[in-house]
């Protein structure tokens, strides 16, 4: 139900919105990564902007719903690479007073999509089809996802939550030196892609502190403030959307846009050292997967044997290697494959896996079960998490897949399309974008929702609201929230450590343990190399942002220095 006010309140608001975002864009440059402490509210993203959004709206009396629908749609216009409305995501919502419940706006594959469709004739995969330009993108779901959890559990008006989005994208906002770099780095492909331009595109390169504006993206996101869920799915966005694919050969129809509905979920629910985790159920791979590492680690002595040292990293990586080998074999989207999720969440089943490991030598991914390889390349996806002054709390990542999904946008209505098709195993055993690799249970099928790692998560301690924590980086999501997980109740760091803290991360396939420079001591690596283990040093691994909830109720934002991310709060 969408909520009228009166025009005048709106012409008052609208002007605040200009004022409240001429000050931001001409003083605010982001100071990333910092250190903070709130007694009320907090929201933690990707982008200063986005936070300064979504802490308005809580100041403004807006629940941690209001404030999530407000920060992703914010985060659409502020940080295009994986803000959307064009992909999807997943919410983990847990009430101050109520049962937690999930859901899932993950894209699905259009009617028109079927099982061989990224293949050649020779039956080898095309992987560029399922990466660039309209047949790598599904079906949208952010927006049928804002909707739906704006009209359960919202406060403030559909209306108010949407405008500053609307008024951000309009009058536009300051780039930070990294966005800077970003653009320029995709300048080629999104020229190659779009050849009626983009609105990312221009002469110059971009540089620090340039003003964006998009103002088909404001239009776009007014028809889905006025009309709800129809602004987008049916009607002048849709027919923009079809129109765009029938140019760029893609299939996504207006009756595929028409069905497309966001899915209410139970969480998938485990528990680790007395902390209750409640995370993201299948069609991601995130929670129960983070769930079956805990679990794994679970009987260990890991805070005596210390955070990073020699047993705590060879324990941790070989769990790592075995989870992985079950979410490649048994992970689907439950709504088409059975999932056998009790199975993968038990403690002995999970201790069991871990029976062969041995202290002295790596247990090669070959002996586990065997697949092909293949590089990691750049990721994005982007995750944000946020705590309102009743306790309400929320775990959203919303992705278009790879930086800027599929590259396409939807011509003139200013957004970007994913390529979460390269999510779904394009052929059993052949490794996708993350040299993920999948079987049949991630085929692709019409209307099937491709499998994620995407893991937004909550934990509760003596049944109150403890952390809340999630993090983009394709398949380091699920590594990465485990280790931020262990910093936290193992190696008791406050949160901001506990994110900063470099990480490792091995996924079965390829066989090797990868780092961030300084994540493994050079004495405990040297041991490790001497037992086996292939370990190859990469660039940054996630980008988690979390809240702490101390002894006394403060709330500890953690906002990840490898990016602009920022906690606001009051
Ligand atoms: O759903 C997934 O698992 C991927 N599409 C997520 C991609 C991602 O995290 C890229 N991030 N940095």
């Amino acid at each position: 139900m969408m909520h009228h006010k009166t025009l005048s309140v709106m012409a008052i608001k609208k002007s605040f919105y200009i004022a409240f975002y001429f000050i931001l864009a001409t003083f605010w440059l982001p100071a990333a990564g910092q250190s903070t402490h709130f007694k009320h509210g907090v929201v933690v993203s990707a982008h200063p902007e986005a936070s300064a959004i979504g802490l308005e709206i809580l100041k403004a009396g807006g629940n941690a719903i209001d404030a999530a629908v407000a920060v992703q749609f914010a985060l659409s216009v502020v940080y295009p690479n994986a803000g959307n409305i064009g992909g999807g995501g997943f919410l983990v919502y847990r009430p101050a007073h109520g049962t937690p419940v999930t859901l899932d706006y993950r894209e699905k594959a259009p009617a028109r999509a079927s099982s061989d469709m990224f293949l050649d004739p020779a039956g080898i995969p095309i992987t560029q089809l399922s990466l660039d330009g309209a047949l790598a993108a599904g079906v949208p779901g952010s927006v049928d996802g804002m909707v739906q959890a704006h009209k359960r559990y919202g406060n403030l008006s559909w209306r108010q939550v949407l405008e500053p989005a609307i008024q951000l994208a309009k009058i536009g906002f300051r780039i930070t030196e990294k966005q800077a770099n970003e653009l320029n780095h995709f300048q080629e492909r999104f020229i190659a892609l779009n050849p009626g331009g983009s609105p990312l595109t221009r002469q110059v390169p971009w540089k620090k502190g340039d003003t964006l504006r998009q103002e088909a993206l404001a239009h776009t996101i007014s028809l889905i403030q006025d009309k709800g869920r129809n602004g987008f799915y049916v009607g002048e966005t849709a027919q923009k959307i079809v129109a765009t694919m029938q140019q760029a050969k893609g299939i996504i129809s207006l009756e595929d846009l028409k069905n497309y509905h966001a899915q209410w979920r139970k969480p998938v629910i485990g528990t680790y050292r007395g902390y209750k985790v409640i995370s993201m159920p299948p069609p991601s791979s995130g929670g129960a997967a983070l769930i079956a590492l805990l679990k794994s680690v679970e009987a260990y002595a890991l805070s005596r044997w210390g955070f990073q040292q020699d047993s705590t990293v060879r324990l941790i990586v070989e769990a790592e290697r075995r989870v992985y080998a079950d979410r490649a074999t048994h992970l689907g989207d439950p709504d088409f494959v059975k999932v056998p999720l009790n199975q993968l969440l038990d403690s002995a089943y999970n201790a069991g896996r871990l029976a062969g490991f041995s202290f002295e030598k790596a247990s090669p991914s070959s002996t586990i079960s065997a697949g092909a390889i293949a590089p990691v390349e750049k990721e994005q996806t982007t995750h944000f998490s946020i705590v309102d002054k009743d306790g309400n709390a929320v775990s959203i990542t919303t992705t278009l897949n790879g930086s800027y999904g599929s590259g396409l946008f939807v011509a003139g209505a200013g957004f970007l399309l994913n390529n979460e098709m390269d999510d779904f195993s394009v052929k059993p055993g052949s490794p996708n974008m993350y040299g993920l690799v999948g079987g049949t249970a991630n085929a692709i099928e019409p209307g099937k929702r491709m499998l994620s790692s995407m893991t937004p998560t909550i934990l509760e301690k003596e049944g109150k609201l403890y952390l809340v924590v999630g993090t983009p980086g394709g398949s380091t999501i699920i590594t990465s929230v485990f280790q931020t997980i262990l910093n936290v109740i193992d190696f008791g760091q406050p949160i901001q450590e506990a994110v900063s803290a470099p990480r490792f991360h091995h996924q079965w396939l390829p066989d090797e343990v990868m780092t961030e420079k300084g994540a493994i001591a050079a004495d405990v690596r040297k041991k490790l190399q001497a037992s086996g283990y292939v370990i190859k040093e990469r660039g940054s691994i996630g980008r988690v942002d979390a809240i702490l909830v101390l002894k006394d109720g403060i709330l500890q934002g953690g906002a990840d220095p490898r990016g602009d991310d920022k906690a606001s709060g009051y």
